[in-house]
């Protein structure tokens, strides 16, 4: 079928990616630095079912030190999927920036040298919703100016525009898919689903930042999933593409929806708004639509009662709450 290399493999995204190409006959070589992020034990677990799959192969380093050249010529890599980076917008301030651009501009930037090399067929590359920032018009379409409002949508579209100059310099198949606030199973720990449903199981209280009134394209880990192997197939060189979920939300209807799936009172604490965040994401996904036959699949109530059953069957115990 094909040679896929998964960077950030062992994350949230990646992980579930690797498995889906696993399904669909591909070999993949998954690398990961096990960044302290989060803790590398969630890492682990995110990995455990592809450990068992003889079609993949991970690979423990960080994309600024390994010898990629060799690694993608020796291994005969013909897609690459670039998921690898810092996340997380509101801890992108002060000295955190290294890491964001160590991870998300420097390693990006290896990354295309190595690929630059060799006869790929496509070179994928995870970017932000954060890189529009407070768009006047909405929903968002992939030629509105990006103007991003925190760091981490800053090294975003670094990285972006990299994966353009080497498309447009070298002939890298590159193509550049803008998630939307992707949701589900082995969601990061930072983001705000996870901190929701763990607060609300623990009986805690949930910092909301601002009044709530925010809204989200939340998507789906496999609609998000769904959109990236499209991207694969059918998305020719130096096309962007928005991947959302179809429908924005208020923050505050889904705490009301949670409080409904698990039938216990929800107490939260309205707090100030973070700097760096966003008011409303509301993606134009015309264009995925077109062009990658991408429709997003799964409700915001059906994924968020998956990622519920996954926090409280798999992985409560893994952190022991
Ligand atoms: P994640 O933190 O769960 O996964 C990223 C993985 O990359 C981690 O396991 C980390 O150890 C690894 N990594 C980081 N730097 C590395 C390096 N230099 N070398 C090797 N491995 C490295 O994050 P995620 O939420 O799965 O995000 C995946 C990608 O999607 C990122 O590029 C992110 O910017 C993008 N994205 C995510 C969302 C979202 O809602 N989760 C939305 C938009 C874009
Ligand atoms: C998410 C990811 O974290 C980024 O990596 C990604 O690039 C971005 O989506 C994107 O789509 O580009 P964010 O939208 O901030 O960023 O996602 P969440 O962390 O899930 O936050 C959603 C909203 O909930 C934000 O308005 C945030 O301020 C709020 N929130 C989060 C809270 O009110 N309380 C919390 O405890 C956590």
């Amino acid at each position: 079928m094909g040679i896929c290399l998964v960077t950030g493999v062992a994350g949230f995204i990646g992980s579930h990616l690797a498995e889906r190409l696993v399904r669909e006959g591909y070999m993949v070589i998954g690398v990961d630095a096990f960044t302290p992020f989060y803790a590398r034990e969630i890492k682990q677990r995110n990995l455990a079912g592809l450990l068992r799959e003889n079609r993949f192969r991970l690979i423990e380093g960080d994309l600024n030190c390994l010898n990629l050249k060799e690694l993608m010529r020796d291994l005969s890599i013909e897609y690459v999927f670039h998921l690898a980076a810092q996340p997380g917008v509101r801890t992108s301030w002060g000295d955190r920036f290294e890491e964001y651009l160590w991870h998300n501009v420097r390693a990006t930037q290896r990354l295309l040298e190595a690929a630059k090399e060799l006869p790929l067929k496509k070179f994928i590359y995870a970017s932000s919703s954060s890189i529009y920032g407070d768009s006047e018009r909405l929903p968002i379409s992939e030629e509105s100016l990006p103007r991003p409002i925190s760091p981490y949508g800053v090294t975003k579209l670094a990285g972006e525009h990299l994966c353009l100059l080497y498309e447009r310099g070298y002939g890298v198949p590159a193509i550049v898919l803008r998630y939307f606030t992707v949701y589900g199973p082995r969601q990061r720990p930072d983001m705000a689903f996870y901190r929701f449903i763990r607060a609300a199981l623990e009986g805690k209280e949930i910092p909301i930042y601002g009044d709530g009134e925010q809204t989200r394209d939340f998507t789906f880990v496999d609609d998000a999933v769904e959109g990236t192997l499209r991207g694969a197939w059918l998305g020719e060189p130096g096309q962007v593409f928005n991947i959302g979920g179809g429908a924005p939300v208020r923050l505050n209807s889904v705490l009301q929806e949670l409080e409904e799936m698990l039938g216990i009172p929800i107490r939260v604490r309205y707090r100030k708004t973070e700097t760096g965040d966003v008011l409303h994401t509301f993606a134009d996904i015309r264009r995925a639509q077109r062009q990658l036959g991408y429709i997003p699949q799964v409700s915001l109530r059906e994924g968020l009662a998956r990622q519920v059953e996954w926090f409280l069957k798999e992985h409560r115990r893994i952190i022991g709450s």
